[in-house]
């Protein structure tokens, strides 16, 4: 099965929940969504580091996959404060999320660092998430299209094709991102994630690059998912304070679905005649 023919639905839950707080919506979840087949959806859940432990016994793999918000890049060493992809390892977490907007803008990120970090992920068996997004100011000089090439061509840089098969990539407008959030139009993000494509078709080959997942991320919530589900680009959504409720998450699930499998129809009737 190519890894396009699921939709990629997930949550992070930035520094909101606790251990109790995350087990029981894990728990909630899983029971809401077993009866959805993991052949078309991919389901995860991105909590605090604290949390991670508890939530790996909270869930099973089968229906949730599990990520850790931010990784070193080194086994171990002399980085007080920071956890390691062996730490993680340990745990059993799946996907490691890289580069979130407020990693990169209040915690002073840069793409180096980033790049660092998805080879790191790479090497250890993780699934890279790595999250891209240009600013309302980089927005505003029309530079938008370049930041996110810079932000793949950078981050991505150390990787193989092979290696590319396993990264996913979510694309978050920083000016969408937040209570302060303006959500992207389905428009805007279904033309950025056009140039995500082509940057890492460019870069990978049309077989690799091309089923490289690109999720949207910012402000989504029960409205705006069902028009962002359809547009072509789009293989999934990077959900925050709309998912935080098991059963508004489950919502959303639910909606978009059938759109997503409305959409996969059509495409093969397209490509096949
Ligand atoms: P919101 O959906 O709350 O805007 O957050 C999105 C996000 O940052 C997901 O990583």
């Amino acid at each position: 099965m190519k890894r396009l023919d699921k939709i990629y639905l997930g949550t992070n839950t930035k520094m909101y929940k606790t251990i109790k707080d995350t087990v029981e919506f894990l728990e909630k979840l899983a029971g809401l969504t077993a009866d959805i087949d993991r052949n078309l959806m991919e389901l995860f859940v991105i909590p605090s580091f604290t949390t991670l432990y508890h939530a790996k016994k909270a869930a099973p793999e089968r229906l949730i996959k599990l990520g850790a918000q931010n990784m070193c890049w080194e086994d171990e060493g002399q980085f007080t404060g920071e956890i390691s992809p062996i730490m993680l390892k340990e745990i059993g977490v799946n996907i490691i999320e890289i580069g979130h907007s407020e990693r990169r803008h209040v915690m002073g990120e840069t793409d180096e660092i980033e790049k660092k970090k998805v080879s790191a992920a790479l090497r250890h068996g993780f699934i890279p998430l790595l999250c891209i997004g240009e600013t309302m100011e980089q927005k505003n000089y029309g530079i938008s299209d370049e930041i996110l090439r810079i932000q793949l061509k950078i981050g991505l840089s150390e990787i193989t094709a092979d290696q590319a098969k396993n990264v996913w990539i979510a694309y978050e407008p920083v000016w969408a991102i937040g209570v302060n959030g303006i959500p992207a139009d389905e428009g805007y993000a279904n033309e950025k994630h056009g140039v995500i494509k082509d940057t890492l078709i460019s870069m990978f080959g049309r077989e690799i690059g091309g089923d490289i997942p690109v999720l949207y991320g910012g402000s989504v919530n029960p409205q705006n998912a069902l028009k962002l589900i359809k547009e072509e680009n789009i293989d999934g959504l990077f959900i925050g304070r709309s998912a935080w409720q098991a059963e508004n998450f489950n919502g959303i699930i639910r909606s978009v679905l059938p759109l997503f499998m409305e959409k996969k129809k059509r495409e093969g009737v397209e490509k096949h005649g």
